[in-house]
């Protein structure tokens, strides 16, 4: 039996999915536990770029189980749009892809009431994907709203629909005086009755359906999204999505209890990146932020709304607070690969804040605010890393950087990623075994 959790460690867009789809060779099962289509994780084979929003990355891998846990918010459209997308490439779903009864629906007026809510906070926004990702988990703890296993009984869904929407459609015309045309319940009803027909075949139990693997002695990979800066309880908030994307979310957004997950594994850029608005302590503007864009055969721009990445130095006290709120066992490092034009790096080891030195994250943004990193900074190695395959074809520069953010961190370094391909990889341990 093993189970393995694999989490961002920063602001999201670490490369959860290129780890993924490497791990996932070695699984059985490969399930996503919170969050929605807000995420984007991007898988490159043979020179061909996959992005998944909804749907685990490890579907590339013939005959692997993909799970969409209870935690996960689903936009029934776009789910459906990506089970085409896949099937389209030569990808089998049917009896592969199980996807939560348990888990909680976006609907067409939670995309409308996230993107109008983030508008009206003017100077406040928070910059989400307009996906309805945050509204959709407001009706979930708010106890109204609607799940997979509501959205498939046509009765339930009905009288669901019919109190949802005149709540909403008041909010949007009352409250954010939205000027829109009133969708009927029924036009509602219609719109969502073809893709209810078309998920019911994936949709089921899968506590069930993973708890079994587990007991069976199968591998099991819980795929991560967003980061742990982006987490609702432990980021940067407000500024965060409104889920738990730390490891202890992949228990409760799948039903799989605490005891049965053996090890995390946190994906770390060798920088930083952020898409949307909020706190970036070690954030570069001008020339080097553009450098760090624009390096690579990827540049930095989201994958699921297209924005361009914000960009900085990397930033050990994010990280350490990663380590410990996740309870990481090893790191996998990704885009090292990015730095290899560099004449020098910078490192934040820890933050100035009104004249003391802090190695905490700050919850207070007012205190955030004020402070400012303290730096280490290391010559740049200024050769490619892009070919290597094991940790001796690297740079000694590279080696020496990759094993003081290691050092910094208090976390041994499992995987070193140092291009797109799922080949441009150098496994140092198998992150799947203890
Ligand atoms: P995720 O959301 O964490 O899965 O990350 P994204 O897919 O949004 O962003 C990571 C980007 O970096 C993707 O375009 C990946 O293909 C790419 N990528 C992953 N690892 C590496 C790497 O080591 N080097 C380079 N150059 N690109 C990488
Ligand atoms: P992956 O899984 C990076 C950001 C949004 C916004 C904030 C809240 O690809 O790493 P939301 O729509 O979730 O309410 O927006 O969170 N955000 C991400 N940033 N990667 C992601 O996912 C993200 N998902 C949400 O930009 O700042
Ligand atoms: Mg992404």
């Amino acid at each position: 039996m093993g189970a393995t959790v694999v989490v961002g460690t920063q602001w999201g867009d670490e490369g959860k999915g290129k780890i993924i789809d490497i791990l996932a060779s070695r699984a059985d099962l490969i399930c996503r536990y919170q969050g929605g289509n807000n995420a984007g994780h991007t898988v490159v084979v043979g020179g061909e770029e996959h992005t998944f929003h909804l749907i685990p990355s490890g579907i590339l891998h013939e005959g692997k189980t993909c799970v969409i846990g209870n935690g996960v918010v689903i936009d029934p459209e776009a789910l459906v749009q990506e089970i085409e997308g896949v099937e389209s490439h030569g990808t089998v779903t049917s009896g592969r892809l199980f996807v939560s009864d348990r888990s909680h629906v976006i609907m067409s007026y939670h995309k409308v009431l996230d993107q109008v809510i983030d508008e009206q906070r003017g100077k406040g926004k928070i910059g989400t994907t307009g996906r309805g990702i945050g509204t959709a988990y407001m009706d979930k703890t708010a106890r109204i709203g609607i799940r997979m296993c509501d959205f498939l009984d046509e009765e339930t869904f009905r009288e669901k629909v019919q109190i949802a929407l005149e709540e909403k459609n008041d909010l949007l015309e009352k409250l954010y005086s939205y000027d829109m045309e009133r969708p009927s319940a029924q036009e509602v009803f219609e719109k969502y009755r073809d893709y209810a027909d078309r998920l019911r075949e994936f949709t089921t139990d899968t506590s069930v359906l993973i708890n079994d693997a587990l007991a069976g002695g199968k591998q099991v990979l819980f795929e991560g999204a967003q980061g742990t800066m982006l987490d609702v309880d432990f980021g940067t908030y407000p500024y965060v999505t409104s889920s738990n994307p730390v490891a202890g979310g992949a228990a409760t957004g799948t039903g799989v209890g605490p005891t049965r997950i053996d090890r995390v594994v946190g994906v770390v850029k060798a920088y930083t990146t952020r898409v949307g608005e909020g706190p970036f302590p070690t954030e570069l503007s001008g020339e080097l932020a553009d450098r760090l864009r624009n390096a690579g055969p990827i540049g930095e721009y989201g994958r699921t709304t297209g924005r361009p990445r914000r960009c900085g130095w990397f930033d050990a006290v994010v990280v350490r607070h990663a380590a410990r709120v996740n309870g990481l066992d090893y790191l996998a490092l990704t885009r090292l690969d990015i730095l290899d034009v560099l004449d020098s790096i910078k490192v934040c080891v820890g933050y100035e804040c009104g004249g003391k030195k802090v190695t905490g994250f700050p919850p207070l943004l007012r205190m955030l605010v004020g402070c400012t990193p303290v730096y280490e900074e290391v010559e740049g190695w200024k050769e490619p890393t892009v070919g290597a395959r094991s940790y001796g074809d690297l740079p000694e520069g590279a080696r020496k950087y990759v094993e003081r953010l290691s050092e910094l961190v208090g976390v041994p370094v499992g995987l070193i990623s140092v291009g797109p391909g799922r080949e441009e990889t150098i496994e140092l341990k198998d992150m799947m075994r203890p």
